[in-house]
Order: C-alpha cells, then structure tokens, then sequence
C-alpha cells in the first residue's frame, strides 16, 4: 500500500529533482537534468504529474526555434509516458532583472517585461492541460521598510493578478490561479508573507473566485505558525486550489526537506486532514499531492530518486496510520471523553436568537462555572495515541 500508483495524484516539480544544489555559498554538486530524462524517471516512480518554472523547461533566453524543439520533445515525453503536468509557473525571480521583484517592481518598464514572460508561460501550461497557475512573489518584497510604499506594492500586485485573470478568462483557458505564500528567503520581508495575509489579498481582486493558495509546509512553519491550522482554513474559506508538499525544521532559511523529513507529527495531522477531513470522513482535498522539496546538497545524482519515492512512500505510510488513527476504538473513546465532536454543533439551536439566550437561565444564572472548569480535556491521552499509531505502536 505503500508503493505510489497514479491514482494517488502525486506531482513534482522540475526544479526539485532537477535542482543541481547551488546555494548562497557553494557551486552545484550534481549536474543538469534533461527534462525527458526527468519525465520518464517520475513515471517509473509512479507519479502522477510534473509541473515547471517556464525556466526549468526551456533555458531562459533561448531562441524560439530552440524554445519549440525543446517543448516538442517534453511533449512527446509526457505522450509516451502518460504523465501530465497538472501545474505550471513562471520563475520571476532568478535572473537580475527581477531583483526589486516583477508585478511590484518600483520600475513600470520591469513588470510590463514580468507580465509578458508569464502570459507566454501561461499560453503553454494552457496547451499542455495545466489546470492550476502558480504564483510565488519570491523576490516581492523588500529589506528595508524605507524602499517602497507596500500599499503601493499591493495595488501593483492586484493590478498584475486582475490582469493576468482577465487574460486567462479572454483566452478561454480553463487554468485557476494560486498564489503560494512566504514570509521571507530571498527577500528580507516578503509581501503576502503567509496563508492568512494571501487569504485578505485574494479578496479584493476582481476575480476572486478564480484565484486561490498553494501553501508550502515549510514557509508557514517558517515563520512559527501551524501548517495544520492554515490548511483548513484555507479549506474552509474553498482557497486550497494546489499544496506544495515538504518538510522544514522550524523558523530558519526555507530547507525544502522531503516530506515528513522535518516535524513529522504536524505531517501526520495534515495528511490526516487532507485524507480523512472530508465530509463523512471522505478526502477533504482531492487536487495534486505536489511535493516541492530540494534533495540534500551532499545526495548524488542517484540518491535524488530516493528522495523522489521518500516522497511519495512517507505520504502514504502517513495516510496508512492516519486511517489506522481514525479507525482506532480507543481514540474514537478519547474524542468522546473531550466532547470533540460537539463543536460541529452550532451554539445556538434553530431559530434561536440572541433574545432566547439571554431569556436562558442554564446558559449563565444557573450555568455551574466551577465544574465546567474543572472538567479534564484528556488531550495528553488523545495525543500520545497519535504518537503511538505514528510510531507504528498500535
Ligand atoms: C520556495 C518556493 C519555490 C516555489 C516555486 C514555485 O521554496 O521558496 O517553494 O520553490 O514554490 O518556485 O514558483
Ligand atoms: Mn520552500
Ligand atoms: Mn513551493
Ligand atoms: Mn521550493
């Protein structure tokens, strides 16, 4: 049950396996991967989908007869193999024109120049079946507050998403976008820093409907917050239209670790929620399981296809315990005993108004404050189980 099938719907990047471990102080210790090579492997894996950076695919600057042999060719690879690329993006960030950032660029010049490298893009995720359109503003931001009016930055940013939308819906493009949040790395302070902050964003755009989150594990955890609780609200606002799968060790640069590589616990409740928080404990998100993950710097050119099925394997062992978790009498008991299950049921009965609580003597004059206090959540309980079936000890 453990071995990944297409059914399961995982993704990767191109730029995860492809990526040759360059950092800010070292030069790349593996060489290039050539996209077909990268296409075949991942079928053999048992993926599902690839997605790309429009630079990942076709080297930035190529000619367009380069451009179109070079597409060719990945097409052909994903006929033969069958994979399909739910997901495509723009990288906006590598070269040094987009160094002050693309749609918040202080110069117009500049993100006149963003927005047409990513409608190019947008044409080919388009003929290639993508359904969802990435957008990472790794380079929109800032290191000083004294070098741009972010409110400024905000109106540019929604100007170049409404935009882009209009474009899409012109087009006829059948394409959602996504917008992945982080708080910081490249920039100092990265604008739409979190799930939260990208959440109010998408509200004021004009066509909010057709733009939700792709929220990485690690950057919400990079800045100290639960990727659990994001993810769900993210779900319960209907925002969570792609995920970036991975793993990271607290609030430090953004490791990109294999999924389940860093806080495994807080791993095990996501897969949980995303498996088995759906009505009548069906999936609660049904879209690509994309892992966006860089494999160790010291991993060779072979060990990079261990962390491809490190990938895909951890995530089932996970939905494996977490189904063993739910099905377990003892936690079901534990629930019970917390009175878990009662949130689900609204604070007031129907037809109830604030008149009929206020008239409710049980609510408050005779409600016995003292012994609700008292009363023992037994959460140390319901944890340790999850810890248990994590371990594989139940
Ligand atoms: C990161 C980001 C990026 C983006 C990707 C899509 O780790 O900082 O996840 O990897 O997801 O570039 O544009
Ligand atoms: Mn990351
Ligand atoms: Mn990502
Ligand atoms: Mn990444």
């Amino acid at each position: 049950a453990a071995t990944p099938t297409r059914d399961d719907k995982f993704s990767f990047g191109l730029w995860t396996m492809g990526w040759q471990a360059r950092d800010p102080f070292g030069d790349a210790t593996r060489g290039p991967l050539d996209p077909v090579e990268a296409v075949h492997r991942l079928a053999e894996a048992g993926a599902w989908g690839i997605s790309f950076h429009d630079d990942d695919l076709v080297p930035f600057g190529s000619s367009d007869a380069d451009r179109d042999a070079i597409i060719e060719k990945f097409r052909g690879a994903l006929a033969e193999t069958g994979l399909v690329v739910p997901m495509a993006t723009t990288n906006t960030f590598t070269h040094p024109v987009f160094k002050d950032g693309a749609f918040t660029a202080s110069e117009r010049d500049v993100r006149r120049y963003a927005l047409r490298k990513i409608m190019r893009n947008i044409d080919l995720a388009a003929s290639l079946g993508a359904s969802t359109y990435v957008f990472w503003g790794g380079r929109e931001g800032a290191e000083t507050d004294a070098a741009k009016d972010v409110r400024d930055a905000l109106s540019r940013y929604r100007e170049g998403i409404d935009l882009l939308a209009q474009y899409v819906f012109d087009q006829g493009y059948d394409l959602r976008f996504a917008i992945e949040p982080k708080p910081n790395e490249p920039r100092g302070d990265i604008l739409l820093p979190t799930i939260g902050h990208a959440l109010a964003f998408i509200g004021s755009l004009e066509h909010a409907d057709m733009v939700g989150l792709n929220p990485e594990v690690g950057h919400e955890q990079m800045a100290g917050l639960s990727f659990v609780h994001g993810i769900a609200q993210a779900l319960w606002h209907d925002k969570l239209f792609h995920i970036d799968l991975n793993g990271q060790h607290g609030p430090k640069y953004d490791q990109d670790l294999v999924f389940g590589h860093g806080d495994v616990k807080s791993a095990f409740f996501l897969v949980d929620l995303l498996e088995n928080g759906g009505p009548d404990g069906g999936a609660a998100y049904t879209g690509p399981r994309h892992f966006d993950y860089k494999p160790y710097r010291t991993d060779d050119a072979d060990d990079v296809w261990e962390s491809v099925a490190a990938n895909m394997r951890t995530y089932l062992l996970l939905k494996e315990r977490a189904q063993a978790w739910r099905a377990d009498p003892d936690v079901q008991e534990a629930l019970q005993a917390a009175r878990s299950p009662e949130l689900a049921l609204p604070t007031l009965a129907d037809g109830e108004t604030w008149r009929d609580l206020r008239a409710d003597s049980a609510s408050f004059e005779d409600f016995d404050v003292d012994a609700a206090a008292a009363r023992g959540k037994h959460y140390t309980r319901l944890d340790q189980l999850a810890v248990e079936h994590l371990l594989g000890a139940r």
